[in-house]
């Protein structure tokens, strides 16, 4: 099974693929986690990559299919968290998927509203070791997983300049992927502005009916 989650910055799709990969057992891949990884190694891709997600702004199209690309000619079953953002990506990941002789199942897409977004984002910390999120309002300051870290940081581009611009470019870039799944009649929308485990005992259900 092939799944991708749709949604706007902060709408919970992290949060959800920690519970859906484990209990679907797909791979998760999530294109901010792998970008964040390269750029805490300082590869060539990190280095390419950073200014551009610091400034909230979308990495270029080559550099992602190409890292993504490279991932899934390697796994099956995967939950694609994060990708594809534009319509380039999501035709490129039409072919390369063709050319594996897979498909997507499902397009989940995270519906909430913006000044929610805005808010969760602002109070998102995560572990710099596990990649796990929390929240400040949790009041929870210790990774609480099963990892040592001890210390949870805040991402440069939850900074509200930041957070604006990732804002527009979804707007702009990655929004109109809706139309685009659901043209194919495999997106199915998830009210995701409620409790973390009411969202994923919505998609529980859908992936049971
Ligand atoms: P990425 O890391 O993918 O960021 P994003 O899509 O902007 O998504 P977020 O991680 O901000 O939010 P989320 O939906 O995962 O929410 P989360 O579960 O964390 O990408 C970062 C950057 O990398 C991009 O800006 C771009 O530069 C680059 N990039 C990545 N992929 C790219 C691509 N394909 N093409 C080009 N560039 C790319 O939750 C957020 C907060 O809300 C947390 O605190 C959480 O605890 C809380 N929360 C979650 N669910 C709920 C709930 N139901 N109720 C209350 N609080 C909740």
């Amino acid at each position: 099974m092939n799944i991708i989650l749709l949604g706007p910055p902060g709408s919970g799709k992290g949060t959800q693929s920690t519970y859906l990969s484990s209990a679907y057992k797909l791979n998760h891949i999530s294109t901010g986690d792998i970008l964040r990884s390269e750029i805490n190694e300082k590869t060539k891709l990190g280095l390419k990559a950073e200014s551009f997600m610091n400034s909230g702004s979308l990495v270029p199209d080559n550099l992602i299919i190409e890292m993504v690309s490279k991932k899934l000619s390697l796994l099956n079953s995967v939950l694609l968290d994060g990708f594809p953002r534009t319509l380039n990506q999501a035709e490129a990941l039409d072919n390369e998927l063709a050319a594996l002789n897979k498909k997507i199942d499902f397009v989940f897409y995270f519906d909430v509203p913006p000044k929610d977004l805005i808010f969760r984002l602002s109070q998102r910390i995560s572990c710099k070791n596990c990649s796990s999120i929390f929240s400040k309002i949790d009041k929870e300051y210790i990774c609480s997983t099963n990892c040592s870290e001890q210390k949870l940081f805040q991402r440069e581009d939850d900074k509200p300049e930041a957070i604006s611009k990732r804002m527009e470019s979804y707007t702009s870039l990655t929004a109109p992927l809706i139309d685009f799944y659901d043209k194919k009649n495999i997106m199915i929308n998830i009210n995701a502005n409620k409790q973390i485990l009411e969202v994923s005992k919505e998609i529980d259900e859908l992936m049971h009916a």
